[in-house]
Formats: structure tokens, sequence, C-alpha cells
């Protein structure tokens, strides 16, 4: 049975903590809960918002004016192929980070280097979440969806994900109508853990690890997150607000002209990425920089932080004023990695 509640406020439904309210609001605890919804919202013609757990949006001060249905399904299986591998699938409510920490518990790896990560299983691939050198289209075996136009539910292959740095089908118009249900990893007991990453390879150096196991690599992951990102349970964010930088190689060879110690790593598609990070801090000193109750977290300027009861809408003007300073320094347009909900105008 599917409860539709009216006028309810969105803060506590995103990790920002701030914006105005739905107009309908319902959580989904199954499939037949999400076709409801999803009639529902046709019937009255207004818009829906798939949610998660909100940690990658900023709803506007306005709110939503149609139906929020957030997404509460359960249950994670683990089918085992062989010896070595396993598929591993989640309903596109849980909790990213339980799929992870079941994972590495039954000894499989593939996601360790995804541990912490705030959001749902549903929520991974619409933005092919990434962190410490691993990104959801590494171990990525397929995306069960339910096709609002024509209702019926299908799979994906990863290829049909079309999965890229912070983006992927579900992001582009062609898959706005498709819902994910649930997400089927490939997870394997002797895939090569990754430990290449910077603050990998520095932390192991530092507390003298020499061979970790897939445990090691979540705890050390969480530590090491623990230490650079802010604490939800301290501030309003959404981890980094910003993508990092891609450009041609022309384009990164002018730049890296104006500033020799910009860091640039080569991608197998020859461009360069660039860590918005470093510009942040080293280019535009704003690192720890504060307006009223927004600011740039002092350890990760990437992250822009509600201090305490920050408008929406003074987080966006932060977004802006970053946007801006980036630019006039450097020439390059940020792009949000967070999606904008409602109206800022
Ligand atoms: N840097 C600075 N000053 C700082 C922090 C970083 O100069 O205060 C520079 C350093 O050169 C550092 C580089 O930026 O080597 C990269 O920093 P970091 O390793 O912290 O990662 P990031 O590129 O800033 C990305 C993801 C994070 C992910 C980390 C770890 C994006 C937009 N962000 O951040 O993802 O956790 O790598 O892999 O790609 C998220 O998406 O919300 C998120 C937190």
């Amino acid at each position: 049975m599917l409860f539709i509640k009216e006028d309810i406020s969105l803060a506590s439904f995103n990790t920002f903590k701030s914006g105005g309210t739905a107009r309908y609001f319902a959580e989904a605890l199954s499939l037949d809960d999400i076709r409801t919804a999803l009639s529902f919202s046709k019937k009255e013609s207004i818009p829906f918002l798939i949610l998660g757990e909100g940690s990658n949006i900023l709803i506007s001060d306005s709110g939503f004016p149609g139906l929020v249905i957030k997404i509460t399904t359960s249950g994670i299986h683990f089918k085992t192929k062989d010896a070595d591998t396993t598929l591993v699938t989640a309903a596109a409510g849980v909790h990213f980070d339980s799929l992870v920490s079941e994972s590495v518990s039954r000894g499989l790896h593939g996601i360790e280097n995804l541990s912490g990560i705030p959001g749902t299983v549903g929520a991974a691939p619409v933005q092919n979440i990434g962190a410490y050198g691993t990104e959801i289209k590494d171990t990525l075996f397929s995306v069960e969806v339910f096709d609002i136009e024509s209702a019926k539910i299908f799979s994906l292959s990863p290829e049909e994900c079309e999965l890229s740095y912070r983006s992927s089908i579900f992001k582009k118009k062609k898959g706005s109508g498709l819902v994910v249900l649930s997400v089927t990893f490939l997870l394997t007991k002797t895939a090569p853990l990754l430990t290449s990453y910077r603050d990998i390879r520095t932390y192991l150096a530092e507390h003298t690890i020499e061979n970790p196991d897939v445990s090691d690599i979540r705890r050390i992951i969480l530590d090491i997150r623990s230490k650079k990102l802010p604490p939800l349970d301290q501030y309003g964010t959404a981890g980094s607000f910003f993508k990092n930088i891609i450009l041609s190689r022309k384009e990164a060879d002018i730049l890296q002209k104006s500033f020799p110690a910009m860091p640039m790593f080569s991608l197998v598609s020859g461009e360069k990425k660039i860590p918005t990070a470093w510009i942040l801090d080293n280019v535009c000193g704003l690192k720890g920089f504060k307006k009223d109750s927004v600011g740039l977290y002092e350890r990760q300027p990437l992250a822009i932080v509600n201090l305490g009861g920050a408008k929406s809408l003074a987080i966006k003007e932060m977004s802006d004023f970053v946007i801006d300073s980036v630019r006039k320094k450097t020439g390059v347009i940020l792009e949000p990695e967070v999606c904008f909900i409602g109206d800022f105008k």
C-alpha cells in the first residue's frame, strides 16, 4: 500500500539539509509502489522526482512542485558463479555502503575502493560513482530498469548504460524515462586490489602495511575519507560539488604554460584530467573560504558545506561564485557534479 503525503519538507531527505517542500511525497518499498506512484503523477499531470538518499542534489528553497518518490526497496543477493566469481544484486533502495560492506566481508574484490560513499545502489550507476581509482563502470554487470513509457522491465548491459566520468544514459534525455530497480555487480575473490591512488600509497607507506587484504583496503579508504571529507553528521554537504576538469591535450598544454605546477593526469582517451580542488586551493585561494553559513571545506575545497541553517540559494550563490572565480583565473568553466532540483531563479 502506497501512502502519498502532502507538503513534506525535503530538508531531512537530502544531505545538504536544505530546500523547501515536496507538493507530494511517497516512499516506494516495492515495484508496485513505484508503478502506483508514477501513475499518480501521470494522472495529476505533475512532474516526479526519483530520490535515493539525496546525497548529490541541491533542492531549491521553493521545493519541488510534483511528487517525490523515495525508493526504499531492499535486499542483497549473492549468486556464486564459480570458485572465484560472484554476481551480487542489490535493490535500488539499498544503502550503497551496506553493499560494499557485505561484499568485502565475503572476501569479494571490486568495490572496496568505493567504501564510505553516501547514497543508494540505485543512484550508483546514474552518475557512475567513483573514488580512489575505481568506478562502478569497472565491475558493473547489469542494471534492471522500469521503462515508464512501455511499463516494461528489462536489463541494460554496461555498454547500454553509457557510463563515463560521473555520467550515464540515466542523466541523458533518452534515459530519463528509466527507473533503476536493481544493480548487479560481478565481483571476484582474486582481482588485484587497487592501491595505486596516491592517498592509498601514502597511507600504506606511513602505516607500513605491506600486503593489505580487501578488508584492510576498506578500513583504509574509510579512514582516508574521514580525514578529508566533511562528516555528514556535522555538515550539510554533497561531497564534491564540481567535477574534475577534462581538457584536450592542446587545451591542457596551454593551461600548463600559465600554471607549470598544476597537476594533470593523462586519460586513455588522450585527454587530461585536472583536479579542480588543486585550482580552488592553489590558484583561487578558496580553501576554507566562508560566507555566512556556507563554506568550502577546509580539508577539501571541492566540497561546499552548509555550516548550519543555510538556504539552498546561498549554496547555489557560493557555487556561482566559485565558477566565476575559476573562470576569471583560468578561463575554465567548471561543471557542477551536484544536480539542481526545482527553481533557482
Ligand atoms: N588538492 C589540493 N588541495 C586540497 C585537496 C586536493 O590541491 O585541499 C589536489 C591535490 O593535487 C590532490 C588532487 O587535488 O592530489 C585530488 O584530490 P583528491 O584525491 O582528494 O580527489 P578529488 O579529485 O578532489 C575525486 C572525487 C571524489 C573522490 C576522490 C578520491 C570528483 C569530482 N571527486 O576528488 O569523489 O572521493 O577523487 O578518489 O571526481 C564525490 O564525487 O562526491 C567525491 C567525494
